[in-house]
C-alpha cells in the first residue's frame, strides 16, 4: 500500500493507472477505521483494479460545538487496517492543502437535507458535499463506496452526482453491525461502558418500528414507539426519530417505493445515528446483522 499526502502526487499516480486502463474504486473516510469501512473496501476491491481510500477529518462538516476535536484519530492503526484490507493507495491530505483559501463559493444541498441530521446539524451536508466534490475531482474514481448507516448522506450524494453529471458511480454498502446489533461507528469508542451495554436498544427499537410499519401502524405512532423504547431503556436523549420516504426524504406516503426509519440519539459524549430502509412491502432493504 502506498501512502500519499500530496494532491499532485496522488493525481500523477492515478493518471498513470488510468493510462493503463485500470479502474479506480474510492472509499472516502474520516478514519478510525472499523468493519464498516472495511466492508466498503471489500466491495471496492471486488469491483476495481485499484482501491483508493482517503482519510480526512473534514472540518467543514462539523458545526460549532460539535466533536471535531474529539473525533477519534489513529493514523498508524488505520494504515495497518487499510493495508490488510487490500487498499492500494491511502490518501491522507492535510487541512492546509485541502482548504488553502475560501473563495466564498458554497455547495448547498436541496430538500433532502432539510430533515433528519440536516435539520439538526445546519451546514453539515454543505461541508460533506464540499469535501466529496473535492475528493471526487482529486481521485477521479470510476466508483465510490458509501455506507447505508449514513443514509441521508448517501441519498444527497446520489442526487449530487446525478444532477451535476459527476462521473463516478455511487455504490450503496449495507450497514455493518456488532453482534448485539449496534451499528459500527468510529464514535462508539466515546460511549461509556454502561452506554455501550444499552446502545443496542437503538437497533432493536428500529426493528420494532419496522414491525409496526409492516402492520400498518401510522407514521407518528411508529416514531413515538421507537423513541419511547430507546428512552425507556437507556440514558440516551432523542435528537430525532423519523419515518420518511427514501431516498427523497419527503414525508412518507404509500406511493413511496422505499421508506426509512432513522434516528439520532445523544449519549453523554457522543451522538449516534442508525436507520432501517424498507421497501413499501415492508421488506428491509438490506440487512447485515451477523458480522
Ligand atoms: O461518511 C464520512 O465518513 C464522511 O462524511 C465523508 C463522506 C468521508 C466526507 O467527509
Amino acid at each position: 500500500m502506498k501512502t500519499i499526502r500530496l494532491i499532485s502526487e496522488l493525481q500523477e499516480l492515478i493518471d498513470r493507472n488510468k493510462r493503463n486502463h485500470q479502474t479506480v474504486g474510492f472509499v472516502p473516510t474520516m478514519g478510525f477505521l472499523h468493519a464498516g469501512h472495511l466492508s466498503l473496501v471489500e466491495q471496492a476491491r471486488k469491483e476495481n483494479d485499484i482501491v483508493v481510500m482517503s482519510i480526512f477529518v473534514n472540518p467543514a462538516q462539523f458545526g460549532p460545538g460539535e466533536d471535531f476535536e474529539a473525533y477519534p484519530r489513529d493514523e498508524a492503526y488505520d494504515s495497518k487496517l487499510a493495508s490488510e484490507a487490500g487498499v492500494d493507495i491511502l490518501f491522507m491530505p492535510n487541512r492546509d492543502e485541502m482548504y488553502p483559501h475560501d473563495g466564498g463559493i458554497q455547495i448547498l444541498p436541496g430538500s433532502q437535507a432539510t430533515s433528519l441530521c440536516g435539520a439538526k446539524r445546519p451546514g453539515h451536508f454543505d461541508g460533506v458535499l464540499k469535501v466529496v466534490l473535492k475528493l471526487f475531482n482529486i481521485v477521479d474514481p470510476d466508483s465510490s463506496y458509501f455506507g447505508m448507516k449514513d443514509a441521508q448522506q448517501l441519498a444527497i450524494i446520489e442526487t449530487f452526482v446525478r444532477d451535476f453529471n459527476l462521473r463516478t458511480k455511487i455504490k450503496r454498502v449495507p450497514t455493518v453491525r456488532e453482534k448485539d446489533g449496534l451499528a459500527k461507528s468510529s464514535r462508539n469508542v466515546n460511549l461509556s461502558g454502561e452506554e455501550r451495554l444499552v446502545a443496542p436498544v437503538i437497533h432493536q427499537a428500529l426493528e420494532n418500528g419496522k414491525v409496526l410499519f409492516d402492520q400498518g401502524v401510522s407514521v407518528r405512532k411508529v416514531e413515538k414507539e421507537v423513541a419511547e423504547q430507546i428512552t425507556n431503556n437507556s440514558s440516551a436523549q432523542i435528537d430525532y426519530v423519523s419515518l420518511l420516504a427514501y431516498p427523497s426524504l419527503l414525508p412518507y406516503t404509500p406511493e413511496a417505493e422505499e421508506a426509512i426509519i432513522a434516528c439520532a440519539v445523544k449519549f453523554e459524549k457522543t451522538r449516534l445515528i442508525d436507520n432501517i430502509i424498507m421497501s413499501t412491502k415492508g421488506e428491509e432493504y438490506v440487512s447485515n446483522d451477523d458480522e
